[in-house]
């Protein structure tokens, strides 16, 4: 340890309070912290904070003049596509699925902190009857889509999915795949690898303190995935098992489907490098970013940098010029992935500034928990790479069938795990109608799912609005369908009770059980 020209390096760079407990530290305290302190680049963050303040100070322009709408021939969209072109994008999507060009990759690096759980957000079990956890639904449905895959080409195929975690989610993650047996897929095709950290700092300049001997540190946001791709051996790995496309997606949205046959398709089909999955936004104020041009690249514009005259703006058919709502739901070919994981293109990905209440250790070595914001977080965007598309496609679905992120803990207005819940279970119920079963009541009459003008009170005997429908229970197990494929054989021409359930057992029967265990 060279102690004296450490602390040389940070007096330079303004960083000297860091080794203001120094003296009173334990050997071994010492020695882990100073471990932390040498290895850090104080030139490059005092740079991403000068940056990031000068981001802050214009936060507020606005950008109405640079933007430009997508232009048609990148867009497509799941309700304005024929039936028999749907079915020729996931046929193709499920031929590159089985010729093992695909892998998924899943962005599990947040640190959750408005759902408040002390443990990974995949690992939340959000009160379905099976009681799976996010993980647990998304390592079925990419066991699902390899089936379809094989099914369709009679291939044996690998989907490998690769989970971007970080310091606060790593561990836990890793144990709760292992206790878990990686959920019926192969270990080897599960890879987890971890992004990178960055000081918090306070507004003026100076990186905190958790305690007296180590830096308090956020993950570098989920754009930090480039940099994770370089320094962690995915890209090789990726390379070597002969991948060509990456479905990236957050870990938070409950109807996210893996290695989407139908976008991957869409995509492949427009020869794009990068692609995006959007919803429509759902009115002109919703506080959700859009895909659009600015200055002729592609990008995505947060609600507060544009006035409310440009969100307001329509076309001639009625719909939001700017209604592309990102959902974090990217396509990349591998060529494109090296490319913007280079470090000539990844730096160039400027860092977005959040003010936060970040807990500290002040020069009295108090813990200190603020109550009001008193410095930075700085977080690279994964869509940030967008601008460097030569070739993009922009693919939209809908939110009810597509779009359902767990953000916050129940008693919130929004994306809550009863919001979760409730949104897979209308996925389920619009999939089992689709295949021709039929909810009934006790006694065997049918509940309607079509809205009727009347109210509880004046509907006749046996006769109810759909009200009571949207409260149905029902939960298809990805291993039985993952997008309703296959159902109608299943359950076509019957009647269920709810609460409803699809599982398949371990001969790969399905079980189906309904009209019991009502305390959901
Ligand atoms: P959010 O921005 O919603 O953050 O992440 P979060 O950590 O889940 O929740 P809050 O804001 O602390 O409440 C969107 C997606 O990006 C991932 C998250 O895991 C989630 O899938 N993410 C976010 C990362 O992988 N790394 C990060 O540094 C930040």
């Amino acid at each position: 340890m060279n102690i004296d020209s450490l602390r040389s390096r940070l007096d330079s760079a303004g960083q000297g309070h860091l080794l203001e407990f120094w003296d009173s530290l334990s050997d071994v305290e010492k020695q882990s912290f100073y471990k932390e302190l040498d290895s850090m680049n104080y030139t490059e963050i005092n740079g991403f904070f000068e940056h990031s303040m000068q981001t802050l100070k214009h936060a507020s322009d606005k950008l109405d003049d640079l933007l430009e709408p997508l232009p048609a021939d990148v867009c497509g969209s799941v309700t304005r596509t024929d039936a028999d072109k749907i079915q020729e994008y996931n046929s193709l999507g499920l031929q590159a699925i089985a010729g093992n060009n695909v892998a998924v990759l899943l962005l599990a690096g947040g640190q959750g902190t408005r759902l408040g759980v002390n443990y990974p957000k995949g690992m939340y079990n959000v009160g379905l009857p099976s009681g799976k956890t996010l993980y647990q639904l998304q390592a079925e449905r990419i066991l699902k889509v390899q089936q379809n895959a094989t099914a369709l080409t009679d291939k044996d195929c690998v989907v490998p999915w690769y989970i971007m975690t970080s310091e606060h989610t790593k561990e836990p993650t890793q144990e709760f795949f292992a206790s878990h047996d990686y959920f019926g897929l192969k270990k080897e095709n599960v890879t987890l690898f971890e992004q990178n950290l960055l000081p918090c700092i306070s507004f003026d300049g100076k990186i905190f303190l958790a305690n007296q001997h180590k830096v308090a540190l956020a993950p570098d946001g989920n754009g930090g995935l480039y940099k994770a791709l370089r320094s962690s051996n995915v890209l090789a790995d990726m390379e070597s098992r002969g991948i060509k496309y990456v479905h990236v997606y957050c870990v938070d949205n409950i109807l996210a489907k893996m290695a989407d046959p139908v976008f991957l398709g869409f995509c492949i089909n427009k020869g794009a490098n990068c692609g995006a999955k959007v919803v429509e936004k759902a009115f002109p104020t919703e506080a959700v970013g859009v895909v659009c041009k600015v200055e002729g690249k592609y990008q995505v514009v947060e609600y507060s940098e544009i006035t409310l005259k440009t969100a307001e703006r329509r076309n001639t058919d009625g719909r939001l010029t700017f209604n592309a709502g990102n959902i974090c739901n990217h396509f990349f070919t591998m060529d494109f992935l090296k490319m913007v994981s280079d470090p000539a293109q990844e730096s160039e990905l400027k860092h977005h500034v959040a003010k936060k209440k970040i807990p500290h250790v002040n020069s009295l070595g108090e813990l200190v928990k603020p109550t009001e914001p008193n410095g930075i977080k700085m977080e690279k965007f994964v869509f940030d790479v967008f601008h460097f598309a030569t070739s993009f496609a922009v693919w939209e679905v809908l939110r009810e069938d597509e779009f359902s992120p767990l953000k916050n803990a129940d008693g919130a207005a929004k994306d809550t795990p009863t919001t979760c819940r409730q949104d897979l279970c209308s996925l389920h119920r619009r999939m089992m109608l689709q295949a021709g079963a039929k909810f009934v009541h006790k006694d065997g009459s049918e509940i309607p799912h079509i809205p009727s003008n009347q109210t509880k009170a004046d509907a006749g005997d046996g006769q109810r609005t759909c009200e009571e429908f949207n409260e149905i229970v029902c939960e298809v197990s990805p291993l039985v369908s993952y997008a309703g494929e296959g159902l109608s054989s299943v359950v076509s021409g019957q009647s269920f009770q709810p609460p409803v359930s699809l599982e398949l057992d371990k001969t790969g029967k399905v079980q189906m059980s309904h009209g019991v265990n009502n305390n959901i």
